[in-house]
């Protein structure tokens, strides 16, 4: 054979085995039968479609919870007991903590449902249906319609479909753009106010490795907490209240002890929160040139001053243990992020694909016309929008980092009530912000942030050329000599708000009348003018340019679609339930390292150090491993600790359950690779992987390590 002929053939097979590996894509549940069980049965799944999500019978789908803000959680009793990981409990586990109750260091085991734990502010909501609403959502929409006009069309025709989805019903509904607003789904939702902790392991388990391992593989972390849903005595959702009874679940899990094996069919189900896979190449390289290294270099200062504090005391380790942890959470994906872009030369390979599109264009005129256009627009809007981005991501990263200025955000309400206000709407506003300050000052510490504000006053003074500065910044110049840290401790001076004490003094002598003092405060004042500098210099620009934006990947979006007829399209991940499947798999990090796909109790002995916060193993994980007292929780004497797959997920699939063939919990999902973090923004087969505790060592460890066998009672074992 020719050598370009064996080229072709070579070519043709690569492509053709791509296409079938790939694992890429988060499913929207309610179409599955029609786009993805056939291909999921030829992979191994044994359970129908209906199965996964259904409208007329109980499924999968009924087990499946949005767990607060963003993470997902599943209902594993059918006494409304529901399992998610340890850093999605992880704010209220600190929040019951504190020196005496250090329930992050210790663990946490209610032995009794009068144990559990009352969480504010924390909801589920579970999924009642989705709908594809497209045809009635965009009725009254025309292609001339200006941006605005279309989202007010948009809204409207919303508002309606939502209300006829609630009213006489205690559900809520959202509409949401699917395919960048070529389609339209409601989702109707039922949710419940009274969460409960139930337990957790010591960090030394839920958190081991920390942020050492954090996106890593080898990982050994026990990331799992356990929580209740409560309702009203006739099982509908109530906020918290002691007669609330656990709630009846209609469908929970069941569990299989059954283990993983290399290539073993497996899905996970729930809510990823953001994926760009769609993104023109001048959209990637904002991000990998600018965006991203911005932020990572500003978090560095950041992280390296939380950390050299939380080292020296323990009140403030736990103080900031979740805020470190949230700060360093970003600042090590981004890090994988650029590597991975780096590695798959993505902006290369959008650009192969940019020029096909424009070729496919450029074939046929009506094509032309309505698609021509969208690439150098991209180009001509990303240009425009590089440096206004630059100087918001700075704005965020550096001074929007610091406490205290964001907590000066509160006073804006106290600050606009005057001589003329009434007495009532004043004391409201005195006695909120006490709540306010309260929550804030448990957790703060101002020599540290002290430190923070002056380490990001003068990245931002140094890497923003003069000519941006708000008047504040301007002020250091004429004011301050230039000097930050004259500045800094004039700031923490001055302020009413550097400390609990000063703060309450404030507000205790406080009146209407001298509410100059609020805006004469150097910090209020900073907040201001960083505020209102950004309102009247990019907000409306960036707000344009945003709008442009939408259109454009909306056209350019489906202009793929019809490009690549027969390519399956998923939808980025936009914070609704989807489902992604693949199997489990082994991975090549680097040269000549193959990473075997399952860890166990043997790593973290391995690991153990008692200097290291992150590795200092508990005494009596010790001792069950000595003795190998695994129950019936172990595989072939081992004790399996976490599993590598190459399920499709990102941020918000924390919490979510990893199935089985038979959609049996096998797993708890909670992170992905280092190497394969890109995969928001672009999915590779080899590289990436989803990373899930074994749900046999979460037996393990509720059961013979904290002695909770009651709570493995309730749920429903497969042997
Ligand atoms: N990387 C995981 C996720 O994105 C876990 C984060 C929490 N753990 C931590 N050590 N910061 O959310
Ligand atoms: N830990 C992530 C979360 O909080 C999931 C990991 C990921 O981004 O894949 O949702």
């Amino acid at each position: 054979m020719k050598k370009s002929k064996v080229y072709f053939v070579l070519a043709v097979v690569l492509i053709f085995n791509f296409s079938l590996f790939a694992d890429e894509g988060m499913w929207i549940p309610s179409l599955l039968s029609k786009y993805n069980e056939e291909d999921m049965i030829k992979k191994g799944l044994k359970i129908s479609a209906e199965d996964i999500y259904s409208i007329n019978h109980s499924s999968l789908k009924d087990a499946i919870v949005l767990f607060g803000r963003g993470c997902t959680a599943e209902v594993i009793s059918e006494k409304g007991l529901i399992l998610t990981n340890h850093h999605c409990g992880y704010g209220q586990i600190q929040a019951h903590s504190s020196v005496e109750h250090d329930y992050l260091t210790n663990g946490y085991w209610a032995s009794s449902m009068q144990e559990e734990l009352v969480n504010p502010g924390l909801s589920v909501k579970f999924l009642i249906r989705m709908e594809d609403v497209t045809d009635i959502v965009l009725k009254d929409v025309t292609k001339t319609m200006s941006e605005s006009e279309r989202s007010s069309m948009i809204r409207k025709a919303s508002s309606k479909l939502i209300n006829e989805a609630t009213s006489a019903t205690n559900y809520i509904a959202t509409v949401k753009p699917l395919y960048y607003g070529n389609q339209y789904f409601i989702y109707v939702m039922q949710e419940f106010k009274d969460i409960r902790f139930v337990g957790a392991p010591p960090s030394a388990i839920g958190k081991f490795g920390g942020d050492t391992d954090n996106w890593m593989w080898p990982r050994h972390t026990g990331d799992f907490s356990l929580f209740r849903i409560y309702s009203a005595p006739d099982g509908s959702p109530a906020k918290f209240s002691k007669d609330n009874i656990p709630l009846k679940a209609e469908k929970h899990l069941k569990i299989s002890l059954k283990g993983v094996k290399k290539n073993d069919f497996t899905m996970v189900y729930g809510y990823p929160y953001t994926t760009q896979e769609y993104l023109p190449s001048y959209a990637v390289e904002m991000i990998a040139k600018y965006d991203r290294p911005v932020r990572v270099s500003l978090r560095n200062k950041r992280l390296e001053i939380m950390a050299g504090e939380m080292k020296k005391d323990a009140k403030v380790r736990i103080q900031y243990s979740s805020k470190y942890a949230g700060v360093a959470n970003g600042w090590k994906k981004w890090q994988g992020v650029l590597k991975g872009l780096d590695r798959i030369d993505a902006i290369e390979k959008k650009k192969q694909l940019e020029k096909e599109f424009t070729e496919w264009a450029k074939s046929n005129p009506e094509r032309m016309k309505e698609y021509g256009n969208v690439l150098p627009e991209f180009e001509k809007v990303y240009k425009e929008l590089t440096p206004l981005k630059n100087w918001t991501t700075y704005f965020f990263e550096s001074v929007w980092g610091i406490e205290i200025v964001r907590f000066a955000a509160n006073f804006r309400g106290l600050s606009n009530l005057d001589k003329n206000s009434t007495d009532e709407l004043v004391n409201t506003e005195i006695e909120r912000l006490r709540k306010t300050a309260s929550r804030f000052y448990k957790d703060y510490n101002s020599s540290i942030d002290k430190k923070i504000f002056y380490s990001m006053v003068s990245m931002f003074y140094n890497n923003i050329e003069a000519d941006e500065y708000p008047p504040m910044i301007l002020s250091i110049q004429n004011k301050f000599d230039g000097d930050i840290e004259k500045y800094s401790n004039f700031v923490f001076e001055e302020s009413f708000m550097t400390s609990q004490q000063k703060l309450n003094d404030f507000l205790d002598s406080y009146k209407a009348s001298k509410n100059k003092k609020i805006t004469n405060d150097p910090v209020f004042m900073l907040m201001t003018d960083f505020i209102s500098y950004y309102r009247s210099n990019y907000a409306k620009q960036l707000q344009e340019l945003e709008n442009k934006k939408d259109k454009l990947m909306r056209d350019y979006m489906r202009g793929l679609m019809e490009m690549q007829k027969d390519k399956l399209f998923y939808p980025d991940a936009n914070a609704t339930m989807r489902l992604t499947y693949g199997k489990v798999d082994t991975y090549e990090p680097k040269d000549a390292i193959t990473y075997t796909y399952f860890t166990t109790l043997k790593g973290i002995m391995e690991k153990d150090d008692p200097n290291v916060y992150d590795y200092d193993v508990p005494e009596k994980l010790k001792e069950l491993y000595e003795n190998k007292d695994y129950g019936k929780y172990a595989e072939d004497g081992k004790m399996h600790i976490c599993f590598l797959a190459s399920n499709h997920t990102t941020g918000g699939n924390s919490g979510s359950p990893v199935l089985n063939a038979y959609g049996h919990l096998i797993g708890l999902n909670f992170d992905r690779n280092w190497e394969g973090t890109m995969s928001d923004i672009m999915y590779d087969p080899k590289m990436c992987r989803n990373i899930s505790l074994d749900i046999r060592y979460f037996l393990f460890i509720v059961d013979k390590f904290a002695g909770a066998g009651h709570l493995v009672e309730e749920m429903d074992l497969v042997e």
